[in-house]
């Protein structure tokens, strides 16, 4: 209904998406806050160990969770002795199915608006098994020592039922596969016949490549430290969610929103996992069933347990190309598990929806369901492992033709969105490409492989496309306040989780206000804040920006009615007057100002403040709005051991303005150090036999640490996005993109060997 609306809304009001219908003034301000590189405002509290927590929040008279996971895939328990575990040492209590509180389903995250859970399986409500992991007791003891013994005495007797455990088996089988759907849309287009015209093209490349599973690894475990007082759940959770948490937590309670509050001022990383799972629900049903505060921390294993990630693709690619290399055929189609609880398949296709012009093009990301924990989103779902696929073929077909990689790129760089036919609302790539190009060094690179040899090293190069969409979900909000200082306070309720998001905001609000970036403060992570606001799809910099927009324009009009008839001010619309110098301005008129000190104090206010809410998002249903970038790799592949070392990457992105280039650069190295991990070492290790995750720590679970990155430099175009708010898209996610098949290209250039199995890992480079 929600698309309905806003497809219709888009009919009537074509040209007038941002408020007001006129553009976002920050879209051009040269001389602000925003651009600046300024350092975290919550730095120095994260180096003192003075930034709380989930897990560090301390309760009086809490007690500690230890949750106890299912050993097999499918089926019923059918016995369950939790006699030793309540007798042992600190237990206070032992949960299971047979005495959990009834609770409501988890509302699937999607199925509306502020819908938070990944996974809508019932929560301990029954003896089903339906997945291998998923909880099956929990046991509350005095401290986290005592839950955690006390949870190996529980034995648990099982009524296996066969599973479904095998992506090969059940996609193989007839009927064993439909095609999957994303955000409510089926992961499927098509454009002209792909298949006639990759038969009849003259150049071609058909190529399958996977991608293993990924569990999620923030530096941060999930954890919630939580208390009911009467009939009302405080729950300090790591979110990325606190709005949608909230209200899920009353669904499932069966309270009123107003029942639940969440407060996550501080999350050790989200990556789109950083959501409502079966902990936060068990915990808080312990402490009812206990009457105490309780604390539960995710191990690791117990994150790959509960939580979802990202699963395994196999994805086929084949690319049809005339004599001057023009694209005429792109077929992009694969095949990936889901299950029967979670909101959504990995979605690889969607990178190439709007990669490049072709004449025809056909994707489609077939779907079969397992028993396995759900998948769920992971930094650019879709687009992290689908442009594996995408951008190593492009380099192969690159190849054949005798074409420089970039070039192809540049001579299919479509100009409208080849599925959608919309406008592109800002499109650099090709300018990243050649800033990126000329930064690294493209052009000392041999287009033969193995051409370059120092000692033991093959040393090669490659580049691939990052993208990522621009998104802005509905139900942003923000509250301004004023204060007779002239300082202002922005809350909104927004996360911060590792990226800086009070220090952009701060900028931005410092901007639209006029204010010195030392007047703003943010307030956040707090669901008794306004908006609902998902720090996801890279959106929360524009939800966020947009709404303080509002805000800002509501607390105009009512500092105009507050400064009255004895203002400099007396009679002026809103539409006639700016924030600068701490206060209001006429806007061809500088002289006719009033500070806010001074209009409050005239006043006798202490404070005014004022609320905005974004509007929807009609951007999107106008333009293709994406970022970009052009990722550049080196690498030295060892040839006695075939140890892959990645000695240089680039990132060159096209994001639109980049608001803080300090805190961007970061969020640009962070997306490709995890880009590396995929290229290189992820890798979860599925049990087909029993549908078990058999990593269970970071020992075993390889992710790169400081001796495996690099240097990593990225630069931007800056150019401001006119449809976006203050000219910005997105960063989160993209640098997790293309970075994968950067690095495949690069060993490929160096080695000589297509690896199409990921990770690249040293046995398949001997
Ligand atoms: Mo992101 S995977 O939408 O947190």
């Amino acid at each position: 209904v929600a698309q309905a609306v806003m497809k219709k809304a888009a009919e009537l009001a074509p040209d007038s998406l941002m408020p007001g219908g006129r553009p976002d003034p920050l879209i051009r301000r040269q001389h602000g806050h925003i651009g600046k590189p300024v350092s975290r405002v919550d730095g120095p509290l994260k180096v003192r160990g003075a930034a709380p927590f989930a897990a560090e929040v301390a309760l009086d008279g809490m007690a500690y969770a230890a949750l106890a996971y299912s050993t097999i895939a499918k089926g019923r328990i059918a016995a369950i002795d939790t006699a030793a575990a309540e007798a042992a040492p600190g237990v206070v209590l032992v949960m299971t199915h047979r005495n959990a509180p009834r609770l409501n389903p988890p509302p699937r995250f999607l199925s509306g608006d502020k819908a938070a859970a990944g996974d809508d399986s019932p929560i301990m409500q029954d003896d089903r098994v339906r997945w291998n992991g998923e909880p099956v007791a929990l046991v509350l003891a005095e401290t986290q020592e005592q839950a955690d013994h006390a949870r190996s005495l529980i034995r648990i007797a099982y009524e296996e039922e066969p599973a479904a455990t095998s992506l090969a088996t059940v996609s193989q089988a007839a009927g064993g596969c439909e095609v999957g759907t994303f955000m409510g849309e089926p992961l499927r287009a098509v454009v002209g016949d792909a298949d006639a015209a990759l038969a009849a093209a003259a150049h071609k490349v058909e190529v399958v490549y996977r991608t293993p599973g990924h569990n999620h690894n923030a530096i941060e475990p999930h954890a919630a430290t939580l208390a009911w007082r009467g009939d009302e759940l405080f729950v300090h959770d790591a979110t990325q969610a606190v709005a949608h948490t909230a209200w899920s937590m009353a669904q499932i309670f069966g309270l009123e929103e107003s029942q639940v509050h969440v407060t996550s001022p501080f999350v050790g990383g989200g990556f789109g996992a950083k959501g409502l799972w079966q902990h936060q629900v068990l915990a808080a049903a312990a402490a009812r069933l206990a009457g105490r505060p309780v604390r539960i921390a995710l191990s690791r294993e117990g994150v790959y347990r509960i939580v979802g990630g990202r699963s395994p693709t196999e994805q086929r690619v084949a690319l049809g190309a005339d004599a001057d290399g023009r694209l005429t055929a792109i077929i992009h189609r694969g095949v990936t598990p889901k299950t029967r609880h979670s909101p959504m398949p990995e979605p690889f296709i969607l990178p190439t929806q709007s990669a490049y012009a072709s004449e025809t093009i056909a994707l489609e990301v077939q779907t079969c369901y397992l028993d396995m924990v759900a998948n769920t989103f992971m930094r650019a779902p879709g687009e992290a492992v689908g442009t594996v696929a995408l951008e190593c073929a492009m380099d192969e077909l690159a190849e054949q033709l005798g074409l420089d990689p970039i070039e192809l790129r540049i001579r299919n760089e479509p100009d409208k969105d080849p599925i959608s036919g919309r406008p592109f609302s800002s499109r650099n790539i090709v300018a990243a490409y050649r800033a990126g190009a000329e930064r690294f060094g493209w052009d000392r690179r041999s287009p033969t492989p193995r051409a370059r040899r120092e000692g033991e090293w093959l040393v090669g190069m490659g580049c691939a496309t990052a993208t990522y969409p621009y998104h802005r979900m509905p139900g942003g909000a923000a509250r301004i306040t004023l204060d007779a200082d002239g300082r202002a306070r922005v809350d909104v309720a927004a996360h911060e989780m590792g990226m800086g998001t009070a220090t952009a905001q701060a900028q931005v609000a410092a901007d639209r206000l006029g204010l010195p970036l030392e007047a703003v403060t943010v307030r956040y992570g707090d669901s008794s804040l306004p908006g609902v606001i998902l720090a996801g799809g890279s959106q929360q910099t524009a939800s966020v920006g947009l709404s303080v927009m509002m805000a800002h324009q509501e607390l105009v009009g009512e500092l105009l009615k507050l400064a009255g008839n004895d203002s400099p001010l007396a009679g002026l619309r809103a539409e006639e007057v700016e924030s600068a110098d701490a206060g209001l301005r006429k806007l061809d008129e500088p002289g006719r100002f009033e500070s806010y000190a001074s209009i409050l104090g005239r006043a006798g206010r202490s404070e005014l403040a004022a609320e905005g809410s974004a509007p929807m998002p009609l951007e999107t249903m106008h333009w293709s709005m994406h970022s970009h970038g052009a990722m550049f790799c080196e690498v030295r592949v060892n040839a006695v051991t075939g140890e892959t070392r990645v000695s240089r990457f680039l990132g060159s992105f096209d994001c639109g303005r980049i608001l803080n280039p300090k805190t961007a650069a970061s969020q640009f190295r962070g997306g490709i150090i995890m880009g590396l991990g995929l290229a290189l070492m992820e890798e979860t290790q599925f049990d087909e036999r029993k549908g078990r995750i058999m990593n269970r720590t970071l020992a075993d679970y390889h992710l790169p640490v400081h001796r495996d990155v690099p240097e990593i430099d990225v630069i931007w175009t800056d150019i401001p996005d006119p449809h976006a708010p203050m000219g910005a898209r997105g960063i989160g996610e993209i640098g997790i993109t293309g970075t994968g098949a950067a690095v495949a290209n690069a060993i490929y250039n160096a080695t000589g060997r297509r690896v199409r199995d990921f990770p690249i890992t040293l046995d398949k480079l001997l």
